[in-house]
């Protein structure tokens, strides 16, 4: 069958899974590249009963990062809003070099659930949300390796998508992860904070944040109940003002530097 309409649809605060995800459509070499892209607080709508957004046609490439071995908790919510019917997809989840448990079964959970039809999914690496300088975890992935596997998988996609008649015969992969999930063991009350010496007042930090966590008063103000850590800010902060200082945070960079700093390669799944 001819796949005309490809669609991605991602949560990625810091880019990571939409790079993942754009050089997997490279491969797949689509005419029409549909971005769905779920990150901003905005991509939030009613979550009335039969206001689902649907998705009836193409194929949808769904990619999220791995927070604690588990979807992250905001990308899974934004995903719910969504209804296909039957449509086929591809999940995606992306981690940093850590593991990534039973995200990929929760997210074939969470697809399923919505009316997709899985039909292969990938495991990719990108830079961890926690790595710096000192502790520089997975750092700059995906690179030009990783980025070649996206294509090579796109391209694939696309062989396996022509062979068939109809996407009901492309078998459902079976997905590594367990039920139930492992307890996603998330970190509240911590944020970055802001060095006010380094900081101009740009806003940057408060338009890449996915949790309107950040208001910009006379100085940068944070709500740090409302912060997912995915450290966005951190990453986007023009001057380095933006910094994670919490012991906490530090005390797991250090600790994934020190045991997950050998280099994982993507996996990819199919039926
Ligand atoms: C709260 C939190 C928990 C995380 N948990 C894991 C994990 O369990 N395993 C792992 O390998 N990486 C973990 N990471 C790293 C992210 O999966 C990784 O940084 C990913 O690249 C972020 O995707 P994005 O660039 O699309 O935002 C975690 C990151 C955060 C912020």
């Amino acid at each position: 069958m001819n796949i005309e309409k490809l669609r991605l649809l991602y949560f990625s605060p810091t880019q990571t899974t939409q790079k993942v995800l754009n050089a997997i459509a490279a491969g797949f070499q689509s005419d029409a590249v549909i971005h769905i892209d779920l990150t901003l607080p905005d991509s939030i709508r009613s979550k009335e009963p039969g206001k689902e957004i649907r998705i009836d046609d193409g194929l949808t490439i769904i990619g999220v990062p791995v927070y604690a071995g588990r979807v992250a908790p905001d990308a899974a919510g934004r995903i719910r809003q969504y209804k296909a019917d039957g449509t086929p997809a591809v999940l995606v989840v992306l981690y940093g070099n850590r593991e990534f448990e039973d995200a990929l079964r929760e997210l074939k959970d969470l697809a399923v659930d919505a009316g997709f039809r899985p039909i292969a999914g990938g495991a990719f690496i990108g830079e961890h949300s926690f790595a710096d300088s000192k502790f520089p975890i997975a750092r700059r992935r995906p690179d030009h390796k990783d980025i070649e596997k996206c294509s090579e998988f796109g391209a694939l996609l696309r062989k396996k998508a022509q062979q068939v008649d109809s996407i009901d015969s492309i078998p459902i992969p079976k997905f590594p992860g367990n039920y139930p999930y492992r307890d996603p063991n998330l970190l509240e009350d911590i944020s970055p904070e802001t060095l006010e010496d380094l900081c101009t007042r740009c806003g940057t930090c408060v338009s890449v944040c996915p949790t309107a966590a950040i208001v910009l008063e006379d100085k940068v103000v944070t709500e740090t109940g409302t912060c997912i850590v995915c450290c966005a800010c951190v990453k986007n902060c023009p001057t380095g003002a933006r910094v994670m200082k919490d012991p906490k945070i530090l005390g797991i960079a250090e600790w994934l530097w020190k045991n997950y700093s050998k280099r994982k390669e993507p996996e990819i799944f199919f039926g």
